[in-house]
């Protein structure tokens, strides 16, 4: 995995902060790129995601790189090796964002892969496999409740069922893509042979408080939580606020608060169990109605499947439960479960080997977000390396930050990992 004779020299690494200072220049660039005028927004296949692609395959172009958009908008980089019949290594991850979004989720992986292709191509430096550096279209699944499509159709484990799905405006991901000019068979041949994949790394922030807690600037991630995702609709009866006595109310809404608090009982159950309702609305509501329906999300994860699984499973029968009470109907829709992936030993031996050269105590730890990273267990051996998160740890929200040295000493550990791996 690493090569065992001693550690070659990452090729004479810029001076201490320049990769760092780069990197969130770039993210303050690519942030200009936004669905609002005030925030980050940047979901499936609007104009300023498409936007976002062009300016980091332009940006890909210019450091030297091959660089296209895929069928399926994925940003996809090479810095070739000379051996052009080599096996490729991904570092990769995310340019789409939540609404309201942090300017590093994703896109600190992105833009560090491209600083160190950047670098080895000015320092001549060819790898013993082709280097790709690739900026997923679609992590988060904000448009189409189809998280990790970009990297599924890359890894070969697109989820051809979800090009049924549609949009608040009632467009399908199908109809979508084919406005692009993309069909089935384009996405089918986006798919990588596992044979030709030497392994899968992908830096990202640690979108919590551990390694600040810590006083760690990096940490080595050991697996990556697996989640289900589901939409409830509950239908009660609507009436008129101030004529129908509490005891005769069918209210959808009070029924999705108890289904809420029972959400977060039973998921406050096991160490690395988490459960949230992101989402809740009262469509059509009025402040003088009784509501009729109330619709909500629930996302539970776990760091393993079967402590996961068994939340659903008590959640569901509380549901039910609490319906029968109130008579009301719940309508539970899965729209998405993804299993718990661990991270290859070897990768997190590289990684460690490459942390602690940086004179940085090697620290492990899971990952509770979901990442594209997962996609490719089971593929190709795959590693992530967590950066440090400023302001108590936020993300998924504008107060997201990163310290440039932090992401300095990102690039240098992925630097010298890449020129010992063989
Ligand atoms: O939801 C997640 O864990 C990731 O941010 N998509
Ligand atoms: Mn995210
Ligand atoms: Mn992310």
């Amino acid at each position: 995995m690493v090569k065992d004779q001693a550690r070659t020299d990452s090729g004479a690494a810029p001076d201490a902060g320049v990769f760092g200072a780069r990197i969130l220049d770039l993210a303050h660039q690519l942030a200009r790129w936004s669905e609002q005028p005030d925030d980050l927004t940047c979901t499936y296949y609007s104009p300023a995601h498409k936007a976002a692609a062009a300016q980091l395959r332009d940006w890909m172009h210019s450091a030297g790189m091959s660089a296209e958009i895929d069928a399926v908008g994925n940003v996809v980089g090479r810095y070739a090796s000379a051996n052009r019949d080599a096996k490729a290594l991904i570092v990769g991850s995310h340019y789409d964002t939540v609404v309201d979004a942090g300017q590093f989720d994703g896109r600190l992986g992105i833009l560090t892969g491209l600083v160190v292709a950047e670098h080895l191509r000015h320092a001549g430096r060819r790898l013993p496999f082709h280097l790709d550096v690739i900026g997923f279209a679609e992590e988060e699944g904000v448009r189409f409740s189809a998280p990790y499509l970009g990297s599924a159709a890359i890894a070969g484990r697109f989820d051809e069922t979800i090009l049924r799905r549609s949009d608040t405006n009632g467009v399908s991901l199908a109809a979508l893509l084919q406005s692009e000019g993309t069909g089935l068979a384009a996405i089918r041949a986006l798919a990588r042979r596992p044979g030709t994949l030497r392994g899968y790394l992908e830096v990202h922030i640690e979108q919590g408080p551990v390694l600040l807690q810590r006083g760690l600037p990096l940490g080595i991630v050991t697996s990556i939580a697996g989640s289900g995702r589901f939409r409830v609709a509950v239908r009660g009866v609507a009436g008129h606020a101030g004529t129908v006595p509490m005891t005769l109310r069918h209210d959808a809404a009070t029924a999705a608060a108890e289904i809420v608090l029972a959400v977060e009982e039973r998921c406050s159950k096991a160490p690395t169990l988490v459960g949230t309702v992101g989402q809740l609305a009262v469509p059509q509501g009025a402040i003088n109605v009784i509501p009729a329906t109330c619709e909500f999300s629930i996302d539970i994860r776990a760091s393993d499947d079967a402590t996961r699984d068994a939340a659903i499973a008590d959640v569901i029968a509380a549901i039910a439960r609490i319906a029968e009470r109130r008579g009301i109907a719940a309508e539970i829709t899965e729209i998405g479960r993804h299993g718990a992936v661990p991270c290859a030993s070897s990768m997190q031996s590289a990684l460690a080997a490459s942390v602690a050269g940086a004179g940085i105590e090697p620290f492990h730890l899971p990952s509770g977000a979901g990442h594209d990273a997962a996609m490719f267990g089971g593929v190709t051996d795959i590693g992530m390396l967590f950066v440090r998160c400023g302001n108590g740890g936020i993300s998924h929200s504008p107060l997201e930050t990163v310290m440039a040295e932090d992401a300095d000493l990102a690039a240098r550990v992925l630097l010298d990992l890449l020129v010992n791996l063989d």
